[in-house]
């Protein structure tokens, strides 16, 4: 470290960064569930995707696991902020569990148009990553009537029943630029092809590609705080790669490599919608601790959206935005 504490460096924030309204709804979601009806509250999957997340819950109580097999039956479980098919709700329905469901309400618009476009008759073409959480949970909706595409590549070996019912959906956290790409192309195969009236790929995962935007170029090196199962913020480091600004995923500073450092004067800096803030903090604190930095904030736009809870523990008298 002390070989790479050689010089002035300045420090580029892109804001927004770090938590959504989604990911802030579904921690306290659970921190709800916790506070209402102790411990154990079980979580289907990763709350969110994010380590530090998932590691400070469990401290409080919350137990995270992979299946519905896992959890007793009666008890309470917590759907993440990522969705579940309805296959999964069946099932949970059917084991008599009590469901709290801390799905973003913006995975679960896509759920909405998935079924109106599969009950219009549509072939639904979903732009997403095979076997991330999401997608499982669009994918069941009409699992009979959805292809997925990865792609622009993968368009033209698409298969449907008729090139004029055709509707897209993509998932929440996708680069903006490639998705755009892709429906180029899926438009260039079936000119009558449907989408959705506003863009699936979320605000938040806009906002932080935009941020990120600005401030990648002029950045010798970014620093994404993440964790490696997050789709949005593995797509920011993909951002800065296609800006030729080398970059790297850290879940913390712990993860910060001194060679890394070596001849860097700029620093950009930015956290995926599921990283904890404080995170963030620390890497500025690191960066300082090597001599000195000037942090400054570039702010492309301010976030005001919030979700009220859902019903089965919103406290009583809580506001909803
Ligand atoms: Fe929701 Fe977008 Fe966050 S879909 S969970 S607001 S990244």
């Amino acid at each position: 470290w002390l070989a790479v504490a050689d010089r002035p460096r300045s420090v580029l924030l892109a804001a927004p960064r770090s938590f959504c309204a989604g990911v802030d709804r579904a921690i306290e979601v659970v921190e709800q569930a916790l506070a209402q009806r102790g411990s154990p509250v079980y979580v289907r999957k990763q709350i969110v995707h994010n380590t530090h997340v998932v590691n400070d819950l469990r401290a409080r109580g919350a137990v995270f696991v992979e299946e519905l097999a896992e959890v007793p039956d009666g008890a309470c479980v917590v759907f993440s902020a990522h969705g579940v098919s309805p296959a999964v709700r069946a099932d949970a329905a059917r084991r008599g569990l009590a469901v709290i469901d801390a799905t973003c309400p913006l995975v679960t618009k896509v759920h909405v148009e998935a079924r109106r476009y599969a009950a219009r008759g549509d072939t639904v073409v979903l732009i997403g990553h095979a076997g991330h959480e999401e997608v499982d949970g669009t994918l069941g909706e009409a699992p009979e009537h959805t292809v997925l595409v990865q792609s622009a590549a993968e368009v033209a070996d698409l298969r449907v029943d008729d090139p004029a019912r055709v509707s897209y959906l993509t998932q929440t956290t996708l680069a903006v630029d490639e998705t755009a790409e892709v429906v180029a192309a899926l438009r260039a195969r079936f000119p009558k092809l449907r989408g959705p009236a506003s863009e699936d790929i979320c605000y938040a995962t806009t906002n932080r590609q935009d941020a990120l935007d600005a401030i990648a170029a002029e950045s010798d090196l970014v620093l994404v705080v993440g964790s490696t199962n997050s789709s949005n913020s593995r797509r920011l480091v993909e951002l800065a790669h296609r800006r030729d600004t080398s970059a790297y995923l850290i879940d913390d500073v712990a993860d910060i490599r001194p060679e890394w450092l070596a001849g860097v004067s700029v620093v950009g800096l930015t956290a995926g919608a599921s990283a904890p803030p404080g995170l963030v903090d620390e890497v500025v604190a690191a960066l300082g601790g090597l001599g000195s930095v000037t942090v400054t904030e570039r702010e492309t736009t301010r976030e005001t959206i919030r979700f009220s809870l859902p019903s089965a523990v919103r406290p009583p008298g809580a506001r909803t935005p």
